[in-house]
């Protein structure tokens, strides 16, 4: 008798927890495995939350040769490093993978408590209370013969990621003529012999356009001794192939290059660097209604919240002004971090029976506004219940 009401004692405590909390197969879903996403199930993994990572391998540096100014793997080829970090991450097990593209996400939840329906392509279900978005960008390149195949082999768009392997080579830089001062300024240190094919862009236009970025263009690109060259591109020939005309020892890539033009004879490159468009790699951001600033996820960078309660975005695909892997890595990091924190603060709540005088969707916009770091005090706010 008395086993029995104290057996329906802690059913009715579970069932008032478990209404706040409603259960999901997973405490977060994650979308996309390069760099920013791994970084995000690590964080959430070593602290137990169970986490799903959907990937459907379409990586941004997948066509690169190898990855360069990530300390400690400073060469090592992109999927060398993922791979890497699947098995070291593969150690916890609440950590869980699957290769598929998701489809839509649903969000299912309340003021309260934010939960998602996950679809993949198989039409297949799959829920969380936090969603995080690591679903990268892709570089939208002119369809001009020879630059997709090249794009990350001797023709790249960071001087970071290849630059010091195509070292004092002579440069050529692709893209619009307001754009080459920008490139000029960011490789200078690297190469002497630059040459900016326009491709017929030097117009009033675009000197104009030029102009507003920087006054005196004319004259520092002059400085820098670069030349223009205006003609219009009809395709990028690969005469040689710096994966295998390498110094290993020196740790430089012999690529070359022909320009060919409507007219006039060819110019031969080692290198090129381009200003090229990017976009979202995929369009759930766009179809889940985020906000999106200049074609990024918009979040706030305190937690990598986005403008949809319980949805987190990092990596390239945020607005946080910055691609490359460390900053992936970071972000996926700082948003594992809030959202393990948030959700146990909702447990917490929960486990008291206690309904915040704030719900939890206004305590978000509150953060907001105060421009996230104030989150803490907003917390500390209602804690002491004012
Ligand atoms: C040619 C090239 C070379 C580069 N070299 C370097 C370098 O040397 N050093 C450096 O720091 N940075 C480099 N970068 C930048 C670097 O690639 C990016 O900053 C980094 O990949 C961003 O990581 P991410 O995880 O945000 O996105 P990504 O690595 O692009 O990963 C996103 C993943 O999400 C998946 N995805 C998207 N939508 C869905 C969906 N709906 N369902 C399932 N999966 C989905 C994609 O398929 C992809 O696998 C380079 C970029 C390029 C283009
Ligand atoms: C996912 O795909 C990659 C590359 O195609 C493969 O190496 C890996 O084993 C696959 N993983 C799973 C869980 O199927
Ligand atoms: C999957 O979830 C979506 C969105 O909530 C729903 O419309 C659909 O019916 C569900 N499909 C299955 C197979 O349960
Ligand atoms: C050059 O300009 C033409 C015409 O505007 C365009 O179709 C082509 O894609 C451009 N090529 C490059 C390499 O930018
Ligand atoms: C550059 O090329 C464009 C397109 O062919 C042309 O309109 C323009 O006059 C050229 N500019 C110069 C300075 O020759
Ligand atoms: C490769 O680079 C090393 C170090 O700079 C140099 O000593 C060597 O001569 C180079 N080898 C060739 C074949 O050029
Ligand atoms: C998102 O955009 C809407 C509409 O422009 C705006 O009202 C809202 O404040 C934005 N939210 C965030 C978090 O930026």
């Amino acid at each position: 008798m008395r086993i029995a009401s104290l057996l329906s004692l802690s059913l009715s405590v579970l069932a008032a927890s478990a209404e706040t909390i409603p259960k999901t197969d997973y405490d977060v879903i994650v979308v996309g495995g390069g760099p920013a996403g791994l970084s995000a199930l690590s964080g959430v993994s070593r602290v137990r939350r169970s986490a799903l990572l959907f990937d459907d391998n379409r990586y941004r540096n997948g066509p690169t040769r190898n990855m360069h100014d990530v300390i400690g793997n400073d060469g090592t080829p992109p999927a060398e490093f993922r791979g890497l970090a699947r098995e070291q991450i593969s150690k916890y097990p609440s950590a869980h993978f699957r290769n598929g593209t998701v489809k839509s996400i649903t969000p299912t939840g309340n003021d309260e408590v934010s939960t998602f329906t996950v679809t993949d392509g198989e039409g297949k279900n799959y829920t969380a209370r936090k969603i995080v978005l690591g679903t990268g960008l892709k570089d939208v390149l002119p369809d001009v013969p020879g630059l997709q195949e090249a794009f990350g082999k001797g023709i790249w768009w960071c001087p970071w990621c290849d630059g010091w392997e195509h070292r004092d080579q002579p440069l050529g830089v692709l893209g619009a003529l307001s754009d080459v001062l920008g490139s000029v300024l960011e490789t200078n240190t690297l190469y002497s012999d630059i040459v900016a094919f326009v491709n017929g862009t030097q117009t009033p236009e675009g000197e104009a356009k030029a102009t507003a970025s920087h006054e005196d263009w004319q004259e520092q690109l002059k400085a820098w001794n670069v030349k223009i060259d205006n003609r219009t591109i009809t395709s990028i020939e690969r005469i040689q192939d710096g994966g295998t005309h390498q110094n290993k020892t020196a740790g430089i890539q012999y690529d070359k290059f022909l320009v060919h033009f409507t007219e006039g004879d060819p110019v031969e490159r080692g290198a090129f660097i381009t200003n090229y468009p990017t976009a979202q790699r995929t369009d759930l951001p766009y179809d889940m209604g985020l906000n999106m600033t200049d074609s990024k996820i918009k979040v706030d960078t305190s937690g990598m919240r986005t403008s949809e309660f319980g949805v987190y975005a990092i990596g390239d695909a945020n607005s946080d002004g910055s691609t490359n892997v460390p900053h992936a890595m970071f972000s996926g990091k700082k948003a594992a971090v809030y959202l393990h924190v948030q959700m146990s603060r909702e447990d917490s709540e929960s486990k008291i029976s206690k309904r915040a005088n704030l719900n939890l969707r206004e305590l978000e916009k509150e953060a907001r506004r105060a421009i996230g770091d104030n989150l803490e005090p907003q917390w500390e706010k209602v804690k002491r219940g004012n």
